[in-house]
């Protein structure tokens, strides 16, 4: 019987973000944007390997579905607060990314003078509406600080995040709204929950604070891929009850900002929260909430990052050579053409778990149990998915053609955080949007790499 090769390779399913994806008849991997396709095979064709695939309308929709469902819950619950969605820069700062999430009505989370940078040069290309709102989060020096007063002067809703006694202190006299941010005492169970968290102020001193200038926004963030969807509940529950007492002394104070934390079903399997479970949860929370204590019902912001990004761009390598992983074993090492340290550095430094396609011969029913080597001369730069099998066709069987291997929902983290080991090259980066591929990074040559380190 023939297999179902979509099913096999959990590709077209919804839950896991993969439903612009589907395989050729001749067994290629192809994205889909409406009615236009990308038979990914021919671009590699085109482009070459390694390479990182854009698709802006998979950010889009990600950021579109994800206002209509907040705005479609506050409106069934009957919630008065606004609900506003900030595009965590940090995740991924390429304008292939933030645009898209502007096009959509997203508004930013900045972490640094040179992310806001950024939104002052769009401002001054007119690239955007005036009234997009800038939360800047992190430790500021003073150009930070400076640039979030010059925009501010320049019209922008700019809302500094007051991170440390310090920053208090400096926008005592600053003119916009301004937002504080909580140290939670509360963990949920990730991989980031850490036993000490550096930012914000501890519960006790928030509340010791007494009247803060024009502050609007009570804003945290806990952790980030939270894989639970009572993860997200809980530490807003609580949240709740901070943002009652500050209200005491702050009656200003009309928005709770969740920071980010929406996980992505990275390994397709099993079942996962989806975006509408943590959303009428947050709302009804809120409004159950606030009726029950007799408070105004907070705007809610959240700054998911890696749940818009993540799924809009797959990284493609080609399999250069095999070899035993052990001597005598069946398993085997297929080497990439790439470097998982230097453009899937998440692989190495969290060890971070993919989903891995073939990009041709889909269809090949018989398959090895492999490794993935970087091509790096370090021994870290690998991926075995924590020690598993990952299942990929058999290089002797496809009559010495050459294999490619696609890694889905690469959008968040890695661009900003690649690097050079061993002077390799970046891989080359397309979009494709309406249709039409268009280079967003051409392929390092030797002379390019040498020169960023001095040569
Ligand atoms: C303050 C803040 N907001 C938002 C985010 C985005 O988190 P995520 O990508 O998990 O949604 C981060 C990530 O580190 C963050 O530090």
């Amino acid at each position: 019987m023939q297999k179902n090769f979509k099913r096999f390779w959990k590709l077209g399913v919804e839950e896991y973000n993969t439903q612009p994806f589907d395989i050729t008849s001749d067994g290629k991997l192809v994205v889909k944007e409406g009615n236009y396709q990308y038979n990914i095979f021919e671009l590699i064709k085109k482009y070459g390997s390694p390479l990182e695939v854009v698709f802006p309308h998979i950010l889009e929709s990600r950021v579109r579905d994800l206002i209509d469902i907040f705005n479609a819950y506050i409106k069934l619950h009957a919630y008065k607060g606004k609900f506003f969605y900030h595009y965590a820069m940090k995740v991924n700062q390429n304008k292939e990314f933030v645009l898209p999430v502007v096009s959509e009505g997203g508004h930013f989370d900045v972490a640094s003078v040179n992310e806001l940078w950024l939104v002052k040069k769009m401002l001054e290309q007119e690239k955007f509406n005036p009234k997009i709102r800038v939360i800047c989060n992190g430790p500021k020096n003073e150009a930070y600080i400076k640039l979030i007063e010059e925009l501010k002067a320049k019209g922008l809703t700019v809302i500094p995040i007051i991170e440390d006694y310090k920053e208090l202190e400096r926008f005592k006299k600053y003119k916009g709204e301004t937002g504080i941010r909580l140290n939670m005492s509360l963990k949920i169970k990730s991989h980031w929950d850490k036993r000490f968290n550096r930012y914000g102020f501890h519960e006790d001193e928030i509340l010791k604070l007494g009247k803060l200038r024009n502050l609007s926004v009570l804003h945290y963030h806990i952790s980030s891929q939270i894989e639970r969807v009572d993860g997200l509940v809980q530490p807003f529950k609580h949240a709740l009850l901070i943002y009652q007492k500050l209200r005491e002394t702050n009656p200003g104070l009309d928005t709770i900002d969740m920071g980010g934390g929406a996980g992505v079903p990275y390994e397709k399997k099993g079942k996962f929260y989806t975006a509408k479970t943590a959303i009428n949860l947050i709302v009804r929370t809120a409004k159950k909430f606030c009726d029950k204590n007799n408070i105004k019902h907070p705007n809610l912001i959240v700054e998911w990052g890696r749940y818009v990004a993540s799924p809009a761009q797959i990284s493609i390598f080609k399999i250069i050579a095999d070899k035993a992983v052990s001597e005598g074993g069946k398993r085997k090492w297929y080497v990439i053409d790439g470097s998982f340290m230097n453009d899937l550095l998440d692989t190495w430094s969290i060890k971070w778990k993919w989903h891995v396609t073939p990009v041709n011969y889909m269809k090949e029913n018989k398959l090895q149990s492999v490794w993935f080597a970087g091509s790096s001369c370090d021994s870290d730069d690998k991926y075995t998915a924590g020690g598993g099998n990952i299942f990929m066709p058999k290089l002797d069987d496809l009559n010495g053609e050459e294999l490619y291997v696609a890694f889905y929902d690469t959008g968040a983290y890695q661009d900003p955080l690649a690097s050079h080991h061993c002077l390799l090259s970046s891989p080359a980066k397309i979009i494709c949007q309406n249709g039409e591929i268009k280079l967003a990074r051409r392929r390092e040559t030797s002379e390019e790499v040498g020169k960023q380190f001095g040569w």
